[in-house]
């Protein structure tokens, strides 16, 4: 293995979040982040529908199991997903007509919560990074529009960039509380926050 993959490894075991989803049987160390805004937000509910976009490995979706068991829970994502009892999964991208329609016929047009944790694949060049995963909010926003019930929650990440603020106004308009938020688990040196929505403003 050459030196750089063996010191990022290093550093990765060392790391107090990915050691303790392990412990804990987590796909990811990500799981926490969710357990963490839960705990704020209180928005996982027993027998609740969830849409969970870009699922892989599927840390998420294992919380929302936990926290919401009774319900409904749909992962997308374009890398494969192992399977986790009582929750579906589709591969694929989320932005195709034929996948938003899968969605939509899944939940018989009507959903709790829609979650995002997509982040697009990165390329070396932050900004760029930043702006592409800022487009995918954006387009889960419109899906989250479309299918969310009038009290119903969304949930996605973000980076913070010059896509931030077009991120920011839309979901003003379009929901009636909006928070933003850095889980504790969201390491410190990344841009990564959370935007939580809630309660679709209907016209
Ligand atoms: C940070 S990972 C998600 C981790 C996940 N929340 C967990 O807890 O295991 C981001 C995921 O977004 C997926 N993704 C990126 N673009 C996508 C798209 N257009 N449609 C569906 N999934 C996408 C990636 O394949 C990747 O698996």
């Amino acid at each position: 293995m050459k030196k750089k993959a063996k010191n990022w490894l290093n550093k990765r075991n060392k790391e107090e979040y990915f050691k303790k989803s392990k412990y804990l049987g987590y796909r990811s160390r990500s799981a926490f982040k969710l357990l963490e805004m839960n705990k704020k937000f209180n928005f996982l509910k027993k027998n609740y529908s969830l849409l969970d976009l870009g699922s892989s490995p599927g840390g998420w979706s294992q919380v929302s199991r936990k926290e919401i068991a009774g319900g409904k829970i749909l992962g997308v994502d374009i890398k494969e997903m192992q399977k986790i009892k009582n929750v579906d999964f589709i591969k694929g991208n989320f932005c195709d007509h034929d996948i938003i329609k899968k969605i939509m016929v899944y939940f018989n047009y009507k959903v709790n919560i829609v979650l995002s944790d997509i982040a697009a694949n990165t390329t070396g060049n932050k900004s760029l990074d930043s702006f592409k995963t800022g487009e995918l909010c954006l387009k889960a926003m419109d899906l989250a529009k479309k299918i969310l019930c009038k009290d119903g929650v969304f949930l996605s990440k973000i980076f913070m960039g010059p896509i931030f603020e077009e991120i920011n106004n839309n979901a003003k308009a379009n929901f009636k509380t909006v928070i933003k938020y850095k889980p504790q688990s969201s390491k410190k040196e990344s841009k990564e926050i959370y935007i939580y929505c809630k309660d679709v403003i209907q016209i």
